[in-house]
């Protein structure tokens, strides 16, 4: 189990013009779609709020809203914030957070040329100046599927965005409704008010000298493109009066965004900013939507504590509270309280994979911290305008259903087979829930074949040591090297058994398949982890007696051992095809590159990834792209022979040449266990991916689920 910290700096409170928080933790905003079709607060998304008040944050931002609703809306769902009709739904998200002693703020925004709604409508969309318009490259790496929730964009008409450049009276209404926007926030009960002032939307636009190249009193200067948000600062000001806060949200950065905001810029706008009556600015940053990989760079930005450089800057030149985001670990976060780099720290991902995160840690229990694996899945919906979910944790934006882990009425003797995320997960809920739960795993170590996930994407790793963490604290009797077979099942006489083993994989029958240097999925997993001894002996005697010794010291029974040394050595030569572009292809092809080899993927379909979110999928297809592995979709193998594997795209016929070749196809649900055990009258349910192969998400859900209704 890994050992609680404490951070004392974290757990400290703050007061920003008269508003005091129990501890530095801010919920970042973060767009949910869970608002209902005419913008009120229903439910749905007063219950998610609640839980995570509930779950001990200081401050809680409300996402991202519309001040001129219908008009001005980035997704179907938004919230409205123009006019008094939102009153009683808005009142209620307040009235219910304030109950579990968070403070909230509202987020007010326009997202002028990012009002998505308004094309749909067919309604103009809010600009500075026209827009130079730039190809994206985002398309060519979504599915059909996701391809057909962007025609709507077309609008109407079929032809698009339209777009009307702002006149200075246009301006002066976009003041007024921020001032409304405020008017009615304060009238609600919030806290606070968050101006958006970043990401491309109408302030950032203004901001942003890449966009906004008006010869008028607005655009120009960097104090004249500051002057809008000077304007809406000083207006909200003089509406809500002197003892409101308002916090601005801003870009210190534009990625990839030819001259965009640079952090020079926006320190000179947050100057204007603080002078205006500005009390905290949070620091975040934007990338160009039309490159994939920017969305990765900002805001959801991928390196860890990618922004802290800026925030650090805005705090050596103001004198207001400054609100760090961006992927913070909690060390770093404490140590930057600590070294007066920033106030408060905004978390987004972390804490939609654990609402109770500040509450955890306001009581010492760090190591119960659920942690975010990176996936994308979350943003990725709103990207397909579909409702905020989360990979690790199934309960978000079910919060509304009060689907709590409830005890069980009656306690049930229970076996669960296999420890990756889906056996782990319905092991952990159902001994939550009260039953006599033992976990069987015929590996030594937990994990599965997400241990092969976690030793491509390092953190898929931390979910399986936190699953297995949670389960050492509960009394699950766990039962590591144990073979279940139906005669060892049957003389235990559970009262249930869930079946958690994966899926089947058996390389397709592709001439050359059994080549000594041709491995399949389960092969290479066996060779990385040395514990498949008919993979080992394709090997040559001196590699053999490397893992062996490797294997002997324990040394490959740790993933984040074996990341690190698979930097230095490991059994794999320098050129590599992969043949099959799925997850687990892709994943191995970003493993391998980054530890030296020269691939090739081969994928027989159309796409690339379908089982990764589009957003991570787009930062991994373009990284592996921009680092030289060559990536082939429609890719028919004809045969794999010493040197080459032999393709035909279109009919015409191609040579990758290797000296390896991985098999990355052929995974497919399994259920012949389930199956000898339900024949055999043993009461068994499948979980994850022996009944229908997905991705980590699919697994927790679906265990959730089950071992919820047990
Ligand atoms: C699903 C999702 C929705 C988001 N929506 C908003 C939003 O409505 N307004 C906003 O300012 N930022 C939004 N963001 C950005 C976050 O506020 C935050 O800045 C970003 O996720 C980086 O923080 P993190 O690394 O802690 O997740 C969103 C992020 C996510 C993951
Ligand atoms: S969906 Fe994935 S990236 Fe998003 S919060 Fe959950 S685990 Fe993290």
């Amino acid at each position: 189990m890994s050992a609680n910290k404490v951070y004392p700096l974290l757990k400290s409170p703050i007061t920003i013009r008269g508003m005091t928080l129990r501890n530095r933790f801010m919920l970042a905003a973060m767009g949910s779609n869970f608002a209902e079709e005419d913008g009120s607060c229903g439910e749905r998304i007063q219950a998610y709020y609640e839980n995570h008040a509930r779950g001990g944050t200081g401050l809680i931002m409300l996402e991202t809203t519309s001040i001129a609703w219908p008009a001005a809306a980035s997704m179907p769902n938004m919230v409205g914030f123009s006019n008094e009709s939102f009153l009683p739904g808005l009142t209620q998200v307040v009235e219910r957070v304030h109950k579990h002693g968070a403070k909230i703020a509202a987020q007010l925004n326009h997202s002028g040329k990012v009002s998505q709604e308004d094309i749909v409508a067919g309604r103009p969309l809010w600009i500075p100046h026209p827009l130079e318009k730039h190809p994206s490259d985002m398309m060519s790496v979504l599915t059909p599927e996701e391809m057909g929730n962007f025609i709507k964009m077309a609008g109407p008409d079929g032809k698009g965005p339209r777009y009307h450049v702002m006149t200075k009276d246009d301006i002066q209404t976009l003041v007024g409704q921020f001032v409304s926007a405020a008017r009615l926030a304060k009238k609600a009960g919030f806290d606070a008010v968050q101006l958006h002032a970043g990401h491309g939307y109408i302030i950032s636009s203004f901001l942003s000298p890449a966009v906004n190249q008006r010869e008028d009193e607005y655009g120009g200067s960097r104090e004249n493109r500051a002057r809008l948000l000077v304007e809406v600062i000083q207006a909200v000001r003089s509406e809500v009066g002197e003892d409101f806060p308002i916090l601005v949200r801003m870009d210190a950065n534009e990625y990839r965004i030819d001259g965009g905001i640079t952090p020079d810029d926006f320190i000179v706008s947050a100057k204007l900013a603080e002078q205006a009556g500005a009390d905290a600015i949070d620091v975040s940053a934007y990338g160009n939507v039309a490159k994939s990989i920017a969305f990765t760079e900002a805001p959801l930005v991928h390196e860890p504590g990618g922004f802290l450089p800026f925030a650090k800057k805005a705090k050596a030149a103001l004198s207001i509270p400054i609100i760090a985001v961006g992927r913070l670990e909690l060390d770093e976060a404490e140590q930057g309280l600590s070294a007066g780099d920033f106030d408060i720290v905004a978390m987004g991902r972390k804490l939609l994979a654990d609402p109770e995160l500040p509450g955890k840690i306001m009581a010492d229990r760090s190591a119960a911290i659920r942690p975010c694996i990176y996936c994308y899945i979350c943003v990725s919906q709103i990207f397909i305008n579909q409702p905020l979910m989360c990979a690790v944790n199934p309960r978000l934006g079910q919060e509304y259903r009060d689907d709590l882990i409830a005890s069980a009425r009656q306690s049930k003797k229970i076996i669960v087979i296999g420890s990756g995320p889906g056996g782990m997960e319905a092991a952990r809920v159902l001994a939550e829930r009260g039953h006599s739960v033992s976990l069987w795993e015929k590996d030594k170590d937990a994990g599965g074949t997400a241990r092969i996930a976690a030793l491509a994407y390092e953190p898929n790793g931390r979910l399986i040591r936190w699953l297995h963490s949670e389960l050492k604290t509960l009394p699950v009797d766990l039962q590591f090297g144990k073979l279940a077979t139906v005669e060892a099942i049957k003389a235990e006489s559970p009262d249930q058994v869930i079946v958690a083993t994966g899926a089947a994989r058996t390389a397709p029958d592709i001439p050359g398949k059994n080549l000594r240097h041709v491995f399949d999925g389960d092969q290479m997993r066996g060779l990385l982890f040395g514990t498949d001894p008919v993979a080992m002996k394709k090997l040559p005697l001196y590699k053999q007696f490397m893992l062996f010794s490797a294997r002997h010291l324990q040394i490959l029974r740790s993933v984040g051992l074996l990341r690190a040394l698979s930097h230095v050595w490991m059994p794999v030569k320098k050129k590599v095809v992969i043949i099959g572009g799925g997850l687990v292809g892709v994943e191995l092809a970003e493993f391998l590159q980054e530890r030296g080899r020269d691939i090739t993927v081969l994928e027989p379909g159309a796409n690339l990834a379908s089982e990764l979110s589009i957003v991570r999928r787009a930062r991994v297809i373009h990284l592996l792209r921009e680092h030289g592995v060559s990536l082939q979709t429609n890719a028919k193998i004809v045969e794999i022979n010493d040197s080459v594997v032999v393709y035909e795209i279109d009919g015409e016929r191609n040579e990758a040449s290797c000296q390896q070749v991985i098999i990355a196809l052929g995974a497919s649900a399994d259920t012949t266990l389930s199956d000898q055990l339900s024949k055999a009258g043993i009461n068994t349910v499948a979980v994850g991916d022996c009944k229908r192969v997905g991705y980590i998400d699919g697994a927790i859900h679906d265990a959730r689920a089950i071992a919820n209704g047990i």
